[in-house]
């Protein structure tokens, strides 16, 4: 097991990688606080791993669950009120213990309803997805979509413990597989050249779900995220890198309508518009913009945006992101190959160029599939 640390002084918590761990008591001994515990899951995962984690801490604690419709489509308010409705009726007290066992939208949504019940009571991630390994259960950003905008009320609330075991990922599908692996290229883009350069040399290892390959991957990614997270915990300036591929993303999600196209796909073909206008820009090469398309692809991913989009699409979504400052667009470019920068500083014209071209090549590949 390998273990990391987010430093956010009187807040910081550990985060444990290994194979199996979901079922080692006493990494979830010291983070529980009181008797009680919610385990907050979906209809996909109880099936899968419920069980085993009661088993394990009904013998000292007062576990109760609630288990949540699966979908990006349910990470709404009335599915948080959900969580709370359980709570209340098991008589849950300030000293419960929220864990969240699933992926970034179970994840999200417990975390926020811990972060509120009774003005905010402890909670432990247990992510089994790529994605929520290598980002969401890190970091402390919680909560719920608006039909109008992604993530758009919620609060910054950390876990006592984020505990990853990678033996869950046997059971994911690969188009989830592939959804994550847009957040770990994303680490390489932003800032570690010698990370995207490995995952060039591994990305068919790491897809055929190589153990030691995938537990290096989360651990990079992972180490990426707490120092970004460390240095802002609240974005109030640096986190906002992380971000590289998400106004764009955002925008396709809210879109195509919340779940059509999954939050790593649309981060891959949002980082790719991303890339596109910092080449255009020219703070990369050709070879680096080549290179991040080449990855994207072996990682199963989209390159180019939904057919059925416009500019005007695009346009209208992207100025109710939350980067939005003073009426600008702030968007996550490149300076350089693994150098991230924030900039509300780009050509609109290139900006148009590339959306324009993007949404042309998409039709152009769609008439040549049909
Ligand atoms: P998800 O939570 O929807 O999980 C994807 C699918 O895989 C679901 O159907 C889920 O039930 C299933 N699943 C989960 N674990 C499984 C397993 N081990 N085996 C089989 N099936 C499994 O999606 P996600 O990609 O994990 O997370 C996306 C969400 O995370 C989005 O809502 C996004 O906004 C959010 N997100 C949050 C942050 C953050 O910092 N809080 C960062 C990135 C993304
Ligand atoms: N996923 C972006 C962040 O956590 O800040």
């Amino acid at each position: 097991m390998r273990t990391l640390t987010v430093d956010l002084n009187e807040r910081s918590y550990p985060i444990y990688i290994g194979r199996g761990i979901r079922q080692q008591k006493a990494l979830f001994d010291e983070a529980i606080h009181g008797k009680q515990v919610m385990i907050v899951t979906n209809d996909t995962i109880a099936p899968l791993y419920l069980d085993a984690m009661v088993d394990m801490l009904s013998a000292d604690y007062k576990v109760d669950t609630c288990i949540l419709p699966d979908g990006e489509e349910f990470k709404t308010l009335d599915t948080y009120g959900t969580i709370m409705t359980s709570l209340l009726e098991a008589k849950h007290n300030r000293t419960t213990t929220v864990i969240a066992l699933g992926g970034g939208v179970v994840g999200d949504m417990a975390g926020f309803a811990a972060a509120t019940y009774q003005r905010g009571v402890p909670f432990i991630q247990v992510p089994t997805t790529l994605l929520s390994q290598v980002d969401s259960s890190v970091g402390g950003k919680t909560g719920v979509n608006h039909p109008l905008g992604k993530n758009m009320i919620g609060a910054f609330y950390q876990p006592q413990a984020v505990i990853i075991d990678t033996d869950s990922l046997l059971s994911l599908p690969q188009r989830e597989l592939s959804a994550g692996m847009a957040e770990v290229i994303k680490y390489g883009l932003i800032c570690d050249v010698p990370f995207f350069d490995w995952l060039e040399q591994e990305m068919p290892a790491l897809m055929s779900l190589d153990n030691d390959k995938i537990s290096e991957a989360i651990y990079r990614s992972c180490l990426a995220k707490a120092n970004v997270v460390a240095q802002d915990e609240r974005e109030g300036g640096v986190r906002a890198i992380l971000n590289l591929g998400h106004t764009f993303g955002h925008a396709i999600e809210t879109q195509m309508g919340y779940g059509n196209w999954l939050h790593g796909e649309a981060v891959a073909a949002g980082s790719v518009l991303a890339m596109d206008l910092s080449w255009r820009m020219g703070n990369i090469t050709d070879e680096d913009f080549r290179r991040t398309v080449d990855l994207f692809k072996a990682a199963k991913l989209p390159i180019l945006p939904p057919v059925n989009m416009t500019l005007a699409n695009f346009v209208e979504r992207m100025a109710l992101d939350k980067k939005v400052l003073d009426g600008s667009l702030r968007l996550v470019l490149l300076g350089a190959l693994g150098e991230a920068i924030v900039t509300s500083d780009f050509p609109m014209e290139d900006f148009n160029a590339c959306l324009t071209d993007a949404l042309e090549a998409s039709k152009q590949a769609n008439l040549a599939i049909s």
